[in-house]
């Protein structure tokens, strides 16, 4: 593992066994699983911001809950600052948590409705024994105005329902950061803020990487949203990486047939630019029983024989290392 990435995860799997019913468990004999991330790679670089984007069900955020291990792999290695998470004990994990953080897409899901936003975002300097009283109320003061959470002691007794959709995610920012980590993961963060707020929390996060030298995993469905902050991004389709580059090759340059289709779908600012296109045909398959090969092929407009019965590997454009692409008509 080099020096300069913070997380490198290989060969990594998780399979969700499939919940049956009495009656199907006595017909059936096979156990079935949903194949969410199915054999993924990929290194996220000390203080960039890694971008995993890709349609509903694609495994983004299995992928950024094996790293925090809130999942266990069915496979597969994940290293963090050189350190293989899988092999960590509770206790181990429990002091590995402090340096990697969470931001998860629904604010009111994640906090405690009956906890001040203060002792909220507090709370974790009182599990791991760093501030208690006055000072972790210092503390906490302190980061509500790095966020934006002003006036920070009117805020600071606020219940969650109390604030608005924006401050709740603010909030939340402000917990991820109490620790200080070192990797920070937001899933979807501001999938459920108003539209109007949605640039100023891309904004702050932003602001708050350098201020506090984050790295990202930065997921979402949306790549506008993963153009405005991501250095480099992988773009996942059923569990299964099928482009990875920087922000520049993958935008200006898709190479896979599905990148190609969902760039194609992102809107456009001006109204009287072309209308944009439809994801291709068909729906996404199930993670059950995904397609052989090529997992796009059954939706690929140039889909050939050998994309129905070889998956195609993950590999380099020729002369370009960084960019990364699994279609076999590349
Ligand atoms: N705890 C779970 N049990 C069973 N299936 C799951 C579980 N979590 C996710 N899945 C399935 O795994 C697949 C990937 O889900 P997810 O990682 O949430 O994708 P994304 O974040 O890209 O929308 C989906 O088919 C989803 O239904
Ligand atoms: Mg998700």
């Amino acid at each position: 593992m080099t020096k300069q990435n913070l997380v490198e995860i290989r060969g990594l799997k998780k399979w969700f066994p499939v919940q049956k019913g009495f009656i199907e468990r006595l017909v059936t004999r096979q156990r079935q699983f949903v194949h969410a991330v199915d054999g993924v790679n990929f290194e996220i670089r000390r203080g960039e911001v890694f971008g995993l984007a890709g349609e509903s069900g694609s495994g983004k955020t299995t992928t950024g809950r094996l790293i925090l291990r809130l999942v266990e792999s069915t496979e597969g290695d994940i290293f963090f600052d050189g350190i293989d998470l899988t092999t960590l004990d509770g206790e181990g994990m429990r002091r590995m948590r402090q340096r990697m953080q969470v931001i998860f897409q629904d604010p009111f899901a994640s906090m405690n409705p009956r906890m001040k936003t203060g002792n909220a975002i507090g709370h974790s300097l009182e599990i791991f024994d760093i501030a208690r009283g006055e000072e972790n109320r210092r503390r906490v003061l302190d980061m509500m105005e790095r966020v934006g959470l002003t006036p920070a002691s009117t805020l600071y007794d606020k219940y969650p329902h109390q604030l608005s959709g924006g401050q709740r995610q603010r909030a939340i920012i402000a917990r991820a950061l109490m620790l200080h980590p070192d990797l920070v993961v937001a899933d979807e963060p501001i999938a459920n803020v108003d539209v109007s707020v949605r640039a100023l929390l891309l904004e702050l996060m932003v602001q708050l990487k350098q201020d506090f030298n984050l790295t990202y995993l930065f997921i979402t469905h949306d790549l506008a949203t993963a153009k405005y902050i991501c250095d480099r991004i992988a773009i996942m389709y059923l569990g299964l990486i099928c482009e990875m580059g920087t922000l520049e090759q993958v935008y200006r340059n898709p190479q896979h047939p599905y990148t190609q289709a969902l760039l194609a779908a992102v809107p456009v600012p001006n109204p009287h630019a072309r209308r944009t296109a439809p994801l291709p045909k068909g729906e996404i398959p199930s993670p059950i029983n995904p397609p052989s090969g090529c997992r796009f092929h059954p939706r690929c407009p140039i889909a050939e024989k050998i994309c129905s019965q070889e998956i195609p590997p993950l590999q380099p454009l020729p002369g370009n290392e960084e960019h990364q692409v699994a279609c076999h008509l590349v």
